[in-house]
């Protein structure tokens, strides 16, 4: 990490700070939306919010019991414009000077499920979309005013699914290409103004975090089952389907359980002076499988992944 390296030309509000003296710097305060990466910049920020969905959730119950005087959690339901209109409210009110803006922004939240395009409603689409994708863009057009000013930081967190496709994924990896469309276009227009944008691509850690149970996959199996149009049903049948539930079970609990390098990449795009454009926090397989993927023509690529 390039820690301690100084672009001047951006202010103090953008200065990259030695991690020592990070809680000494002036308003930086950030925003991370969705629980489970508020402990990316709890140590570092002066101010940071924590808008979880659920006010009541086991999440907000740990954070609020660190009993930190430098964060606080605020509820937000990303896909609420009147919430995020709240959440964005109850931040301006709090920073010292508002002129001076917000450092940063982490779109954190997402959830995910699984399926065969057959398998999959047009409700779930929307519903994942509605989460993954327009909850990114909501909440970030609305503290984009912020960020500008303080020539800040935009971090998007998309997925290795949001670089290459799989079967099985399409509600989840149609969001998270859209993540990675969204970010581009909008680090292209903020370069001018000083604000970096990136997008962190974490691999398989399933087993680290809540966005996945054993359970919650037999939930989303059983509904999807019951709800399958009768032909969908009759020409893959229950063996097919039960097949392709077990091979999610087991790509669940196939990842690593150490976030770390995550949090790594996140702390990076928020402290460095040349945060990067993208960071790739995964294991060694999802590492070689994403650059065949997407520099080798597709004929290679399937025949070697898919076929
Ligand atoms: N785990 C992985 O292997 C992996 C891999 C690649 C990318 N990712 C991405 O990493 C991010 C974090 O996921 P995670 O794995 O840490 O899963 P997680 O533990 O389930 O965290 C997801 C967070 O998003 C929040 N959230 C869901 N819907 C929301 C909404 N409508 N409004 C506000 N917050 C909402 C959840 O809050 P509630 O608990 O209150 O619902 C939860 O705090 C997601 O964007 C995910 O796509 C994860």
């Amino acid at each position: 990490m390039s820690f301690g390296k100084t672009d001047t030309s951006r202010g103090v509000q953008s200065q990259a700070l030695e991690p020592h003296t990070w809680l000494l710097c002036a308003e930086v305060t950030l925003v991370v939306a969705g629980i489970p990466a508020a402990r990316v910049g709890r140590r570092r920020a002066k101010q940071l919010f924590c808008p979880p969905q659920d006010k009541e959730g086991d999440g907000v119950k740990e954070l609020d019991n660190l009993k930190s005087d430098r964060l606080r959690t605020v509820q937000l339901n990303v896909c609420k414009s009147e919430e995020v209109d709240k959440v964005l409210e109850i931040i301006r009110s709090s920073l010292k000077d508002p002129e001076k803006g917000l450092w940063g922004l982490v779109n954190n939240a997402g959830i995910s499920t699984f399926g065969e395009v057959e398998f999959t409603s047009m409700e779930t689409y929307k519903e994942i979309a509605e989460v993954n994708l327009w909850g990114t863009v909501q909440v970030t057009k609305a503290f984009l005013p912020l960020i500008r000013r303080a020539k800040g930081r935009v971090v998007n967190i998309s997925s290795v699914m949001g670089r290459m496709a799989n079967t099985a994924r399409s509600p989840y990896c149609i969001t998270k290409f859209g993540v990675e469309a969204f970010s581009d276009c909008l680090r292209y227009e903020m370069h001018p103004l000083g604000v970096k944008v990136s997008v962190v691509e974490p691999g398989n850690f399933i087993a680290a975090t809540s966005l996945y149970s054993l359970e919650h996959i037999r939930a989303i199996a059983n509904k999807m089952w019951d709800e399958l149009p009768e032909v969908v049903r009759k020409d893959y049948g229950k063996k097919y389907f039960d097949e392709a539930v077990v091979r999610m079970q087991t790509y669940c609990n196939s990842g690593s359980t150490d976030m770390s390098p995550v949090i790594k990449a996140v702390t990076h795009s928020l402290t460095s002076a040349t945060p990067y454009t993208r960071y790739h926090p995964m294991d060694y397989y999802w590492w070689v499988r994403m650059q065949i993927m997407t520099h080798l023509p597709g004929a290679i690529s399937d025949r070697i992944y898919i076929h």
